[in-house]
């Protein structure tokens, strides 16, 4: 069994997480039940704030609230001084209402509306990052109307770097719904069109080259094809960045097949090849800017569930349901996420059966984790799945007309309910009825 942050077993060998009793937990907050160990939160978010400090560079970190939006969540990354990414009203609603600091929220998405972009302007957050040539049409024509202060931009570009797990690809021209191609003229378009309008101050350049990357190797060749490009604007337009932000997509351990590299490893590789391609070009440094999103609370969370009914299916297998699903972590039926877990209740256990984890919806993909070792489960014994943190909550939905569960923050010993769960009436509060 592999203990993350604070988690252990306790004296009556049940879990704990945060110092609290996951069983405990269960029974108070019922199941299924996402639970944060907010330590390790405080503790990941420092590690990368660290780096930066360490080597004196001028960094944000940016929460990418997408991972899991919820008002407690983006106040805690508040506390630990983070930046905030927002891809939606809804995230920036959030952020607003839960006071964070606008001039660090950051505005991504690939298809803002001119509603969004409003509430991003009236409520004067840090910048936009812009992302298409529709966006900047929109962003003139709502300067035109309102005449704001010249708004804080970063152009989003697609550097032909694509970088999943171990693999990265170098690709000509990127084919990819996001952001201005950096090598076919788009980028270098949508720079000029940006310096020659009165409304943005264009900050600087964004990528995001991909999700669960353990390795550098991808991030520093999108520095390097950046910062080449920019090398070129200098002497074509005068343009220097102040700003280079590479996005989010630091690995996290899943299962024992993920091997991470601590954030200061990323963050430590990347100034050093940011810095001396500057020099190389003769740049000035810029500010880094960085967006984890699932390495900030990814192996932060678990999720509890209730065992009940098991199925064999002689000489093949035997499932064991859980009462949530893929209505609570949509992961494994989405992209085949794979997941660890143990039984709350005997997590020291000798694991001599072998089960598979179904969820309770109607689909025959609705699988949390397919052949997972585990000793002889009881009836209604607690399940808990390990690093649910990021993508979890944040992608649950009431497909059947599961109520989506409750979520709490753990922190010496101390339990708080943060997001509420779903009743019933909830799930009807939008319905009307025929006449
Ligand atoms: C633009 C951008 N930034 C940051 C992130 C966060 O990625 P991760 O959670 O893998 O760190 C994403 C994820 O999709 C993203 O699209």
């Amino acid at each position: 069994m592999h203990f993350y942050g604070t988690t252990g077993v306790n004296k009556k060998g049940h879990l704990e997480i945060g110092g609290a009793d996951a069983v405990d937990l269960a029974e108070t907050f019922g199941t299924p039940l996402y639970v944060y160990d907010v330590a390790l939160i405080r503790e990941r978010a420092q590690g990368f704030k660290q780096a930066f400090e360490e080597q004196n560079v001028k960094a944000q970190v940016a929460y990418a609230s997408k991972a899991f939006s919820a008002v407690a969540m983006v106040q805690l990354a508040e506390e630990e001084g983070l930046s905030l990414d927002v891809v939606s009203g809804g995230e920036l609603f959030t952020a607003l209402t839960a006071g964070f600091p606008r001039e660090k929220i950051h505005f991504h998405g690939n298809n803002k509306s001119r509603e969004e972009l409003e509430m991003a302007i009236d409520s004067g957050i840090g910048c936009i990052v812009v992302d298409n040539f529709y966006e900047i049409e929109l962003l003139k024509s709502i300067s035109m109307e309102k005449q704001p202060n010249e708004m804080n931009v970063l152009l989003r570009v697609t550097p032909g770097i694509e970088a999943h797990t171990h693999d990265y690809i170098l690709t000509g021209q990127e084919d990819s719904k996001f952001g201005f191609d950096l090598q076919n003229g788009q980028a270098e378009k949508a720079l000029m069109e940006v310096l020659d309008s009165p409304y943005f101050n264009v900050q600087g350049l964004h990528c995001h080259i991909g999700s669960q990357i353990f390795e550098t190797t991808g991030f520093l060749l999108a520095a390097q094809k950046i910062v080449e490009k920019l090398a070129e604007w200098k002497n074509k337009f005068g343009f220097e960045a102040q700003v280079l932000n590479l996005g989010g997509g630091f690995g996290i351990r899943y299962t024992k097949e993920d091997e991470p590299i601590p954030p200061s490893q990323y963050v430590s590789e990347i100034i050093k090849e940011v810095k001396s391609l500057n020099e190389q070009y003769s740049l000035a440094m810029p500010e880094i800017w960085i967006e984890p999103g699932r390495s900030l609370v990814g192996d932060a969370g678990i999720t509890l569930y209730k065992t009940g009914s098991s199925k064999d299916v002689p000489g093949i297998r035997r499932y064991l349901a859980v009462d949530g699903g893929m209505s609570d972590n949509i992961r494994p039926a989405l992209y085949q996420a794979k997941y660890e877990a143990v039984l709350a209740n005997k997590p020291l256990a000798k694991a001599d059966d072998t089960v598979s984890i179904a969820g309770k919806c109607c689909e025959s993909g609705d699988m949390l984790i397919w052949d997972l070792p585990l000793p002889n489960p009881e009836d209604e014994d607690i399940l808990a799945v390990f690093c649910t943190g990021a993508y979890g909550y944040s992608m649950a939905n009431n497909y059947n007309r599961l109520p989506r569960p409750a979520v709490v923050f753990v922190e010496n010993g101390t339990a708080a309910l943060v997001v509420k769960r779903e009743t019933y009436d909830d799930l009807l509060r939008l319905d009307l009825p025929l006449k």
